[in-house]
């Protein structure tokens, strides 16, 4: 059985005693295909280590995460924007908005955001979106797109039933991590509502550990833990969530060799 973990961020910085054994552990466990997420112009480094040690199971996307959207932002994206050729690319990402936290900077956010859209829009690459708390502001940057201009994954999506529709809709497919094995996690309702044809897999490790390793490092091996829990729910086998979520991805991330 093979996996696509469509959000990882299994490099160095996360794992500095293991990180050889963690990638190895997850590529054991048929997770053979991993997209790392880019956050900020520190990370490239890490991206390129990654790629450079095992080039048959990691791509990159390339952006600035909201949270690290300061008032120095143009310089980030400048220097960011340089990597867009980089090897193994396969997407923008992540970007998006998040005003969780910090709404600081929620204007250099926005605008981060929509320039990155046009990266996106302009070398039709998809895009990995991370939205937390602004669904409403987000949509409406995206509604200043054309309807096939953009697509990807709503990455660790935390929004309702409407605006996994509208991602639907628009698409975007829905990124389903950790927080689904969680006790009455609504993101079951959603997986549920969009259905397996719109469900992509991914981990966001070191964050967000399915249960039972829950609050503990999370993992890319977790994958197959994720996806036991989507098999539940639309009560098919753990093969067919395989099948199907890997197919998506492909469908989405365009430049995945298979
Ligand atoms: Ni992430």
């Amino acid at each position: 059985m093979r996996f696509v973990d469509t959000h990882t961020h299994l490099y160095r910085e996360s794992y500095p005693d293991n990180f050889e054994e963690v990638a190895r552990r997850a590529i054991e466990a048929g997770v053979d295909k991993m997209i790392l997420g880019c956050v900020n112009r520190e990370t490239l480094a890490w991206l390129n280590e990654a790629v450079s040690l095992f080039p048959n199971n990691f791509f990159v996307l390339i952006g600035l995460h909201p949270e690290d959207t300061k008032a120095d932002f143009e310089d980030e994206l400048a220097q960011i924007e340089a990597h867009l050729d980089d090897p193994n690319m396969v997407g923008v990402g992540e970007i998006g908005l998040d005003y969780y936290w910090d709404r600081t900077f929620e204007k250099e956010q926005r605008e981060a955001f929509y320039r990155q859209l046009c990266w996106a829009r302009d070398r039709k690459l998809p895009l990995s979106l991370h939205i937390r708390s602004a669904y409403n502001d987000a949509i409406e940057i995206l509604k200043q797109f054309r309807q096939g201009e953009l697509s990807g994954v709503m990455h660790c999506f935390s929004g309702g039933i409407q605006e996994a529709e509208w991602a639907v809709k628009h698409g975007f497919a829905i990124g389903v991590g950790g927080t689904v094995t969680f006790k009455n996690s609504k993101v079951q309702d959603i997986v549920a509502h969009v259905g397996l044809d719109n469900v992509v897999l991914e981990t966001d490790a070191p964050y967000l550990a399915p249960v039972p390793h829950r609050g503990k490092p999370n993992e890319s091996s977790y994958i197959p833990i994720i996806a036991q829990k989507v098999a539940d729910i639309f009560n098919v086998s753990l093969q067919t969530v395989a099948d199907q979520t890997t197919e998506n991805a492909y469908r989405i991330f365009t430049k995945l060799p298979r």
